[in-house]
């Protein structure tokens, strides 16, 4: 029988990642007022999210997740949360015409603040500090303050948690995500890149396909499903206090559910099973999802799905494969046996960033080609066991930085250095996030014709 859960149950288990707060009266504070504010989303939400993703489990559809590796306060401005929004809508369009499959669209935003780190230490010439472990915890800035855990940057992250996700209700229900506008969704320094020219086709066949659509009466004014979309957010549950805070029941079921983010994840460094970060994931109802990285063994990994999933629910729990382009082979295979001799019903998605960092030119950066090899790989595998390709989990931002390398406007390791934004880990830019939506529209095409034809065989 599993031990009793309350919010606050993670407490009593050991913990990695969490900062060590100073004054401990300070946080209880914070954590008191947090948990007197209002949800950031509805438990009716997330559930509507987790009927999308047995969607996903049952591959009637696709599961798109993306955003920041780390929202910063300096960031946080209308410009950046529309042009974030744009590509991202582009994304889902590609892969909704390449696969003629829903898109249940998944931002990492509108919560994401909280960082781990593998080392707990920063060295800058002979000074060490402790990290940077995100936004919400304490600051970017190499000074001995900054640095100091405060519990009031867990309100700040709150506040804009919450105006980042009026913003995005507006922008999907409000207009801007109507496909009539599916030409204007282009950014301006994507313009004459090879990716937007092969948007501007598909845009067209869309624009083409909606003429026809309006002369036989259906128009985006009388159909709600052509001029808005769903759109959910999520983030990395981190810092168990702040989940804890923004814990609720929900009215109409009674269950509890984080109302800090639609869906939340377990991060690659905190899936331990009798560990804070996984007893507090269980006990709450939205979905979960669970980073698999080259130390996941298939055992291990059967015991986390118990835990984390024990009814079983198609759409409960994403596994997010995070292996590296040249790992994914030798990894996934078992994990996806292991999963379907059990008979477990998951989503699996592909993360091609986390396994796929190198330092280059001293900067952090992620080799487009080993992006997309470890996508091509993630599908092959896929493919071989028979299983479904659910999703792929990107970490990508609307801006024209240079911090993942190659892609066909090709960032060199010498341009590293011109717009290296992140807080965190490298983000592809715009064009190489639509050359990915392309790359993988491609194998959800092919995966679709191998599956149809496998039907008509059998
Ligand atoms: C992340 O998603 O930003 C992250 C830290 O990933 P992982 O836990 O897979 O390393
Ligand atoms: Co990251």
């Amino acid at each position: 029988m599993a031990q009793k859960w309350s919010p606050d149950s993670w407490r009593s288990k050991p913990a990695l990642q969490l900062p060590e707060y100073p004054d401990a009266a300070a946080l209880a504070a914070t954590e008191a007022r947090l948990a007197s504010f209002p949800p950031l989303v509805f438990a009716g939400e997330a559930r509507a999210l987790k009927d999308d993703l047995a969607r996903v489990c049952r591959g009637e559809a696709f599961l798109m997740q993306g955003g920041d590796c780390a929202e910063s306060f300096a960031e946080h401005g209308a410009d950046n949360i529309r042009d974030f929004f744009r590509v991202f809508l582009q994304m889902a369009v590609v892969l909704t015409f390449g696969a003629s499959k829903p898109v249940v669209k998944v931002g990492r935003i509108a919560g994401q603040f909280a960082k781990p780190r593998s080392s707990g230490m920063e060295t800058q010439g002979d000074v060490s500090l402790p990290s940077y472990k995100g936004d919400v915890v304490n600051g970017i800035e190499f000074d001995e303050t900054s640095r100091i855990p405060d519990p009031e940057r867990q309100i700040m992250a709150y506040r804009q948690s919450a105006a980042t996700l009026n913003l995005l209700r507006a922008f999907a229900q409000g207009g801007y995500a109507n496909l009539n506008h599916v030409h204007q969704w282009t950014l301006d320094f994507v313009k004459n890149s090879p990716q937007a020219e092969k948007y501007a086709e598909l845009a067209d066949r869309i624009s083409e396909t909606l003429g026809f659509m309006r002369a036989v009466g259906m128009d985006p004014e009388n159909n709600p499903k052509l001029r808005e979309t769903d759109f959910y957010t999520s983030h990395e549950a981190l810092l168990l206090g702040y989940e804890e805070a923004l814990t609720r029941d929900d009215s109409i079921t009674g269950q509890p559910y984080a109302t800090s983010g639609h869906m939340i994840w377990i991060g690659d460094r905190t899936r331990q099973a009798d560990h804070a970060h996984v007893e507090y994931c269980r006990g709450v109802n939205n979905p979960i999802g669970l980073k698999c990285g080259p130390t996941t063994t298939a055992d291990g990994l059967l015991e986390l799905i118990d835990i984390l999933s024990p009814e079983n629910e198609p759409g409960r729990l994403t596994l997010i494969a995070r292996f590296g382009h040249d790992k994914v082979e030798h990894h996934l295979p078992e994990l996806i046996r292991a999963v379907q001799r059990e008979g477990k019903n998951i989503v699996w998605s592909c993360d091609p960033m986390h396994g796929n960092t190198i330092s280059a030119a001293g900067y952090k950066t992620r080799p487009f080609e080993r992006v997309i090899g470890e996508v091509n790989s993630f599908f092959d595998v896929h493919n071989a066991e028979g299983t479904i390709a659910g999703g792929v989990h990107v970490e990508m931002t609307g801006k024209d930085v240079t911090e993942c390398t190659g892609g066909a406007r090709a960032v060199t390791d010498d341009d590293l250095g011109n717009r290296y934004h992140t807080h965190c880990d490298p983000r592809l830019n715009a064009d190489q996030s639509l050359e990915l939506a392309f790359l993988v529209a491609d194998r959800l095409k092919k995966s679709g014709r191998t599956a149809s034809g496998k039907q008509e065989a059998a």
